[in-house]
């Protein structure tokens, strides 16, 4: 299926945010652009805006005056929906309510011609509900950019229930031809990164509302160790935790309440007292200029020990440790049979995020992205660990040059679950045919910048290894939260019999 031909008019209605941004990737892309708002106007207005930051790209990033002026000649902005009627795709991005986008595509479809794609960029509601409204909803999709629409690459193609297969197809070319990752996606809430990203806040807020750490060190540990560009705190309240906090509340009631969705209490209690992050000055931290940044924990320098026992393998996340070990000058006892851990002087085991054995005393230590290169590791000892093993954990890994942030008695760590939940997710999302898998992917590495893809990374520490940290989880939190879908138990199961035959 062929792109849309750069000669044909892209219309844009709604011209705030997100509907300057995309005008601007489409006249970019050398098409002509239509612009039109309902507030009188607004577009003339937003068309000056965006040329005000073609000048700047003039200025600064090296485009011609020559492009520039061809671009500001195929800029008009419209005020009335009947200018719209050449356009080849018609993108909407007007306020956040169905009966709204409803009424406006009911008004554009006998504008525009038969063969003209129309597309919503909501980012919350079903795209088949607002597509409902027409007489021939099969040229209508969802066509969800990320702010800004001019940087961020990735763009879901949503295919509502009546979509065609020939319309959403277009639409991918033609976002491909612009230079977008466009990845394809089922209409279901939250579609790919919305739905996927959830567990990256809840986990962080859980581990918060249950004393495990303070946001600096929850933040520092996904940053340091994870390989995150951003801890969950800092980015919502970049965000805004009143837009983070209505995004899990719209997915939580589209998925009817289910437990895995379930927003987070403390974050409820910022938005109700107005903390919304940066733009009201303070969130879960403070900003403006005088205000202090607070440090994550790190713990003081401890003596490591000469040697630790390894017992059994450690699972496969881990399994690069015992070199790295060795090379810092600590010698490893190796110890056949065992359930995959190493054991610290004093005889507690050291366990990769949750205890296997399922012993009382433990120092479990979190999950990195990659063990050789990031400087932070966190430990989380069980509130039985003695204090001197828990201290010897803390030495082996800064012998290793690490940081070490010690939280609390903290089920499965910070990075291991919230990797686990997110491998769970996009497994699940694949297993119901939201997207297929290198689409997820892209998404989660696109949309919200994740170091690794979601399925890549769970699979990479293995598909059983992942379940069984949810069981120990779903264990120490019953109701459901952590149960594994479908898809990931039987990717598991399917690994199990692999290594069995
Ligand atoms: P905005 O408030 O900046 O702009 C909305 C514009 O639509 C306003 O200029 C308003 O006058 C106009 N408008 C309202 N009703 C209209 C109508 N019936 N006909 C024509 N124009 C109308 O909103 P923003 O942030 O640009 O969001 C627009 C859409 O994009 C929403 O559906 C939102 O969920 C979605 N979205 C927003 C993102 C963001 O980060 N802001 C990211 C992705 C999607």
């Amino acid at each position: 299926m062929t792109a849309l031909q750069p000669d044909r008019a892209v219309a844009v209605v709604g011209a705030g945010t997100m509907g300057q941004g995309i005008a601007q990737v489409a006249l970019l892309a050398g098409h002509p652009v239509l612009l039109y708002d309902a507030m009188e106007g607004r577009a003339a207005k937003a068309a000056g805006a965006i040329l005000d930051r073609l000048e700047r790209r003039v200025a600064r990033d090296g485009m011609s005056a020559a492009d520039r002026d061809a671009a500001a000649a195929r800029l008009r902005p419209v005020e009335t929906l009947a200018q719209l009627a050449g356009a080849g795709l018609v993108i909407e991005a007007i306020v956040e309510q169905l009966p709204v986008k409803q009424k406006l595509f009911a008004e554009l479809e006998p504008v525009v011609g038969p063969d003209c794609l129309l597309a919503t960029n909501t980012s919350s509601l079903s795209v088949t509900a607002i597509g409902g409204a027409l007489r021939r909803p099969g040229r209508f999709l969802g066509l969800h950019f990320f702010n800004p629409a001019p940087v961020l690459p990735l763009v879901e193609v949503v295919r509502g229930f009546a979509t065609e297969e020939a319309a959403a197809e277009r639409a991918r070319a033609t976002l491909a031809a612009w230079g977008k990752a466009p990845v394809r996606c089922a209409d279901t809430p939250g579609f790919v990164v919305n739905r996927v990203a959830r567990p990256f806040y809840a986990e962080a807020f859980r581990v918060y509302e249950e004393r495990g750490a303070d946001p600096a060190t929850i933040d520092a540990v996904l940053r340091e160790s994870g390989g995150f560009a951003m801890g969950p705190f800092e980015l919502t309240d970049l965000i805004g935790q009143d837009v983070n906090e209505a995004v899990t509340r719209s997915v939580y009631e589209a998925f009817s309440h289910d437990r895995k969705f379930t927003p987070s209490l403390a974050q409820r209690r910022l938005v109700e007292a107005g903390l919304l992050g940066r733009k009201s000055g303070r969130g879960w931290y403070r900003h403006g200029a005088d205000a202090v940044r607070p440090e994550p924990h790190t713990a003081e320098p401890c003596q490591a020990p000469a040697a630790v026992t390894l017992s059994g393998t450690l699972p496969a996340a881990a399994a690069v440790l015992p070199e790295l070990i060795e090379a810092a000058g600590i010698e490893i006892r190796r110890e056949d049979g065992g359930f995959g851990q190493l054991v610290l002087p004093g005889g507690t085991p050291l366990v990769l995020a949750f205890d296997e054995a399922g012993g009382d005393s433990v120092v479990r230590f979190d999950l990195a992205l990659d063990y050789r290169t990031c400087t932070r590791v966190a430990l989380a000892p069980s509130v039985t660990a003695p204090a001197a093993d828990v201290a010897a954990a803390t030495g082996l890994f800064q012998a290793l040059g690490k940081k070490v942030s010690v939280l609390g008695d903290v089920p499965g760590a910070v990075v291991a679950r919230t990797v686990a939940m997110l491998a769970d997710f996009a497994e699940d999302a694949v297993g119901r045919g939201v997207a297929d898998e290198a689409d997820v992917d892209t998404a989660m590495r696109l949309g919200v910048n994740y170091p690794r893809g979601p399925l890549e990374w769970g699979r990479s520490l293995g598909p059983s290894w992942v379940c069984r940290l949810l069981r120990h989880l779903e264990a120490q939190y019953p109701g459901g939260r952590y149960a594994a879908g479908q898809a990931l138990r039987r990717r598991a199961a399917a690994e199990r019999s692999l290594l069995q035959s």
